[in-house]
């Protein structure tokens, strides 16, 4: 088992080795997303939040500059050493707090955020920001999630979907060192509507791994598994817990990732407003 499995997960979904894997076991998903936002090669584009910079470097096959921001630091400095000698007059990396950017109002043709929002206590906050900085009859793009589009075969039903209720009632999940909200994507449209967005879209893009899984599959996998171990002791009862950990236990004989009729399937969601 790598380090990566066995890492305890509150607060980690920002880690830049837990997002590498991520984008790699999602990297044809996220492709056709990017390919779907049909954008121009002299598209300004801002990737909020960009962490390590993985939907930077896509955002780059499309249009010629990108300036992506984040709040962390290192994962910057990760962000600009994956960059090409000859893509780094394209991509501007710079610190900075979705609450409060220093662009310019008016400044993008589109502004891209995946998997950022929902880590705010005050998303519209962020949302308004992204607007405010996106050009007149530009785009903002919020990329995001909801956790009860999630589907695994084979956990007993009933057992998967009180998880997934206990999970919700308990959101956003607030720890010390970070905040989330797994229902995010539910909500966002009300959210952009709010910050004063119109002709809303939404595109949804259907995940699937499906047994014999990759290497990578796994570890990503087993990673969400252990999180959700790791959160359903305080609520579940024993045998619930002990069925659990009997499915989803990286040591356990009967770990359901090797199961000849492994199914996983998830929803991501692409939603678009025009300012
Ligand atoms: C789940 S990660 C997503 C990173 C990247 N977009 C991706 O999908 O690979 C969320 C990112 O939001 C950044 N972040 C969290 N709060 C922020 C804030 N207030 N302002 C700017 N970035 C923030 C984190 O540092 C992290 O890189």
């Amino acid at each position: 088992m790598s380090n990566i499995e066995r890492k305890d997960l509150s607060g980690a979904y920002c880690d830049t080795d837990w997002l590498t894997l991520h984008h790699k076991v999602k990297k044809e998903n996220r492709q056709q997303m990017i390919d779907d936002l049909n954008l121009s090669e002299d598209d300004l584009v801002l990737d909020s939040g960009c962490g390590p910079g993985l939907w930077t470097k896509m955002l780059l096959t499309k249009v010629f500059n990108v300036v992506g921001f984040d709040i962390n630091q290192d994962a910057l400095k990760v962000a600009q050493k994956s960059l090409n000698f000859k893509d780094q007059d394209r991509v501007n990396f710079d610190f900075g707090n979705i609450g409060h950017l220093t662009y310019s109002n008016d400044t993008f043709d589109l502004t891209f955020d995946a998997n950022t929002c929902m880590y705010l206590a005050e998303p519209l906050k962020g949302i308004k920001e992204l607007k405010r900085v996106t050009k007149k009859e530009g785009r903002v793009v919020i990329k995001c999630m909801d956790y009860s589009s999630t589907v695994i075969w084979s956990i007993n039903q009933k057992l998967w979907l009180k998880l997934m209720y206990e999970l919700s009632i308990r959101n956003p999940e607030v720890t010390k060192n970070s905040y989330i909200d797994c229902v995010f994507a539910s909500k966002v449209i009300s959210l952009m509507l709010e910050a004063g967005l119109k002709d809303m879209k939404v595109k949804s893009y259907d995940i699937s791994f499906i047994a014999p899984l990759t290497q990578d599959q796994k570890s990503y996998l087993q990673i969400i598994f252990n999180n959700y171990l790791n959160k359903s002791k305080e609520f579940l009862l024993v045998n619930e817990y002990e069925k659990l950990k009997l499915a989803f236990d990286p040591e356990s004989k009967s770990n359901i990732l090797n199961n000849p009729d492994f199914y996983y399937r998830t929803v991501e969601y692409v939603i678009t407003g025009v300012k």
